[in-house]
């Protein structure tokens, strides 16, 4: 353990320049060279820390929830944050700000938070430092009122584009900031290896190097110049480590995994945000073999901050020390857990958060000499560095920018949320190019649950915690709180329709799949051209969207089987869901599928253009789609000796234009000529394809490019992404796509404790299409398999 003191400035110094001078990530095709990062600790940190009491201290590692202090109505309890701050010199907020269940608007907040912040530099204390505070804002500024919403992160991944995540990023800190918050928990990098758990939609899919990317992109544009640029806000990375590989599928279960698959799958889309400068992270809520990663020396200590070398600011997730104890039983009481969860890790910040326990057996700890004050210095030094690094120090660095608050909802922003839908769109199926809208369809039946709210669009972490519905929980979705900033699957299908075509919309069945009208839509389908399904889940987050069948809801299934069944004319179906939840006979029953995934309440828009074909399909599936309930784990980069028979691959995704690849080189030299070496330790060198598209219709493809290792020490997974373009490709027209290449692509951890750097020598394979070209690794450190 580091003990803050002045020569460990010097330790920080010299790592944080050695982080700069390494800063040659080209992440996709943002140039990351003059981004800040954390690291630092401020000579005048230091010394606040040599003044500072024990309580104040303990103080700034505490975070509590906003409704200990606003009431049920809106209004702030003044006495109640007087308390916390007097007593317990709570350094940190967080969560939504609401008046009966509607969300404030960026001048509301701010306002609030202001006050927090007056009550809170009114008390008698050594230093006037302000608190920091948290919201989740995944997908835009989504706890605010008025902001746009964005597509949630498989909507982003899908899409392949990292430039989409940096914008949607950028103007959500923007938002955030104008509601007078500097921290958002985001980007959310686990890598979802259970399809059924119900955080799949938050994130950037199963693939390490996409989340990396797109992790890194989100990363730029949520802090950029964080440390002097006032719009931007602190990120988050999380839930660090291993969250989305629960054992059971269901959200904060245990996982049983090993150090390879962490160091190989996990670690990277983590490491990209570290090296991205990501300020913060949030450890996870599970237990990893047995081992809570909340009291984890192995992976908050050695893992994260030496390996790793994550030198920002590290937040439990909700409750999660107190859980020691409730949950993972590993503490016999309360206090323990703390010690445990403090004295064993390197955790600078707990989100108690609905008590001030974590502070009184924190103070207890202090005392009986289980908790050393060198070691609460080295979390309060990094607590406060971030606070000054965010302008909180700064004079009225605490008031919210009124300036920002006129740029919400800005027409730009809306164009980049529909935008993002737009790349994002995956058109699974497509018989008989039944896709897009022909000129001979005149009538168009839209129908199902998803086809006519926002709410469906959207998802959970929008509005409220479980999603947008009439009770703040499970009920129906309600788009009240949208203010009209969305267009619903019926709105623009009926908007973006060519002169002379009709678009009517009938509900049929709700979500659960319960008839309303089937026989009345059955009837009336007879009328119309085509028929438009849209179905999906409805909204949930976290553990409230726990199932325990990964089925669409059978009433859907049934519904459309029905409707199958009763009509010849084409059936499109729309999928509106967090996860992929299996189709059963949906798949055969439609005859174009088109996901969505959750597209953001501007979704429908772009849902129509791509129906109707005035924007061509390009999304590409960010994970494997199941085809069996009983498959929750299929991930493409599996060992290659598992059983394999999914739905649809990673990176499918159907286009109306025709793409081929072709004439892969290496170095400018065809497969044909004697096999490549691939020399350890030399560097990068440029492989390309040739990418034509073959028909009349203008076209974005993503080229994909895997590595492939046929035979290595440990079973070597099927083929792992390396890299991807997303290339504009008008009709008739041929692009060269190039990428490099070079040995340490075939990186892996390997047997008894070899490091994760083992590169095995012999034949590999680079993947790009259905091209190929062969390599000879030669690895003079190591012998042949
Ligand atoms: C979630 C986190 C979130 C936190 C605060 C937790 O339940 O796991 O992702 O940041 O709540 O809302």
């Amino acid at each position: 353990m580091i003990s803050i003191t002045k020569s460990a400035l010097i330790v920080s110094l010299i790592s944080y320049v050695t982080a700069i001078l390494n800063d040659q990530h080209t992440y996709g095709t943002l140039e990351y060279s003059a981004y800040d990062r954390p690291g630092l600790i401020d000579l005048d940190i230091l010394d606040m820390i040599d003044k500072m009491t024990v309580e104040e201290k303990i103080g700034q590692m505490t975070q509590i929830n906003q409704d200990l202090v606003l009431n049920a109505d809106g209004k702030l309890n003044r006495t109640a944050v007087k308390h916390y701050a007097k007593n317990y010199y709570v350094g940190s907020y967080l969560n939504q700000l609401a008046r009966d269940g509607d969300n404030y608007d960026s001048a509301d907040y701010a306002k609030i938070i202001e006050e927090i912040q007056e009550i809170t530099l009114s008390v008698n204390s050594t230093f006037k430092i302000p608190i920091i505070y948290g919201l989740d804002h995944i997908h835009g500024a989504h706890y605010v009122a008025n902001t746009t919403i964005f597509p949630h992160g498989i909507n982003i991944a899908a899409s392949f584009n990292p430039e989409l995540a940096y914008e949607s990023a950028s103007i959500t800190a923007r938002d955030t900031r104008a509601a007078g918050v500097q921290w958002t928990f985001a980007p959310v990098l686990d890598i979802p290896v259970s399809k059924q758990w119900p955080r799949v939609y938050e994130n950037y899919g199963e693939d390490p190097h996409l989340s990396s990317i797109l992790g890194a992109a989100a990363i730029r544009g949520y802090q950029g110049k964080y440390k002097s640029d006032r719009t931007k806000v602190a990120a988050c990375m999380k839930h660090f480590i291993a969250y989305g590989a629960p054992w059971s599928g269901q959200d904060r279960d245990s996982t049983v995994v090993s150090d390879r698959t962490v160091n190989d799958y996990f670690v990277p889309g983590f490491q990209a945000a570290i090296d991205a400068g990501v300020a913060t992270a949030m450890e996870s809520y599970i237990d990893v073999n047995g081992e809570p990663v909340v009291s984890s020396n192995k992976y908050l200590q050695k893992l994260l901050r030496e390996k790793m070398n994550f030198e920002g600011m590290l937040v439990t997730d909700w409750k999660e020390i107190e859980n020691l104890h409730t949950t993972h039983r590993v503490a016999a009481t309360h206090k323990e857990a703390v010690r445990m969860a403090i004295a064993d890790t390197s955790i600078d910040m707990s989100m108690v958060p609905q008590d001030v326990i974590f502070f009184d057996s924190m103070m207890e700890l202090v005392k009986e000499g289980h908790i050393t004050i060198d070691r609460i210095d080295e979390s309060v030094a990094r607590l406060l560095q971030l606070k000054k690094d965010v302008g909180l120090l700064e004079t009225d660095g605490w008031k919210a920018n009124r300036e920002l608050q006129k740029l919400t909802g800005h027409k730009d922003d809306v164009e980049v949320a529909l935008n993002a839908a737009r790349e994002s769109l995956t058109l699974l199926k497509n018989e008989n190019n039944t896709l897009p809208l022909n000129r001979d369809v005149k009538k168009v039946l839209v129908i199902g649950p998803t086809g006519n709210n926002f709410g469906h669009l959207s998802g959970g972490w929008t509005i409220d915690w479980q999603g947008p519905t009439d009770d703040h929980w499970h009920g129906k979705v309600n788009d009240s709180q949208f203010y009209e900033k969305g267009i619903s699957i019926i709105r623009g299908m009926q908007s973006s329709a060519p002169d002379g075509v009709q678009v009517e919309y009938m509900n049929g069945f709700d979500i659960n799949g319960v008839n309303d009208n089937m026989d009345k839509v059955i009837e009336a389908s007879k009328n119309f051209d085509v028929v438009v399904v849209c179905i999906g889940e409805h909204v949930y987050s976290e553990l409230p969207g726990n199932i325990h069948d990964i089925r669409l809801p059978q009433g859907q299934i049934d519904q459309v089987s029905k409707l199958s069944k009763s009509t010849d004319i084409p059936l499109i179906t729309v999928l509106l869901e967090g996860r992929p939840r299996v189709m059963n006979t949906i798949q055969d029953d439609s005859d174009a599928i088109l996901l969505a995934y959750l597209p953001g309440p501007w979704g429908g828009k772009a849902i129509a253009e791509v129906l109707f074909g005035q924007v061509n399909p390009s999304g590409k599936l960010p994970y494997t789609y199941p085809k069996y309930a009983g498959d929750v784990n299929l991930n493409y980069w599996r060992p290659i000796s598992d059983v394999w028979d999914p739905l649809y691959e990673f990176g499918h995704g159907l286009s109306y234009s025709k793409f081929e690849y072709s004439n892969i080189t290496y170095l400018g030299q065809d497969n044909k000529k004697s096999m490549q070496s691939l020399m350890v330790g030399e560097p990068e060198k440029e492989i390309a394809v040739h990418v034509t598209n073959n028909s009349p219709i203008d076209g974005k493809e993503t080229v994909l490019m895997y590595v492939k290792q046929p035979f290595r020490r440990v079973t070597p997974p099927a083929k792992l992404l390396k890299g991807f373009k997303k290339v504009f490709i008008p009709a008739g027209e041929t692009k060269k796509v190039a990428f490099t290449v070079n040995a340490e692509l075939f990186k892996y951890t390997g047997v008894d404790d070899i490091s994760s750097d083992t590169i095995d020598n012999g034949p590999v394979k680079v993947l790009i299409g259905e091209q190929e070209f062969d390599f000879n690794i030669v690895n003079e450190f190591i012998q042949s398999v």
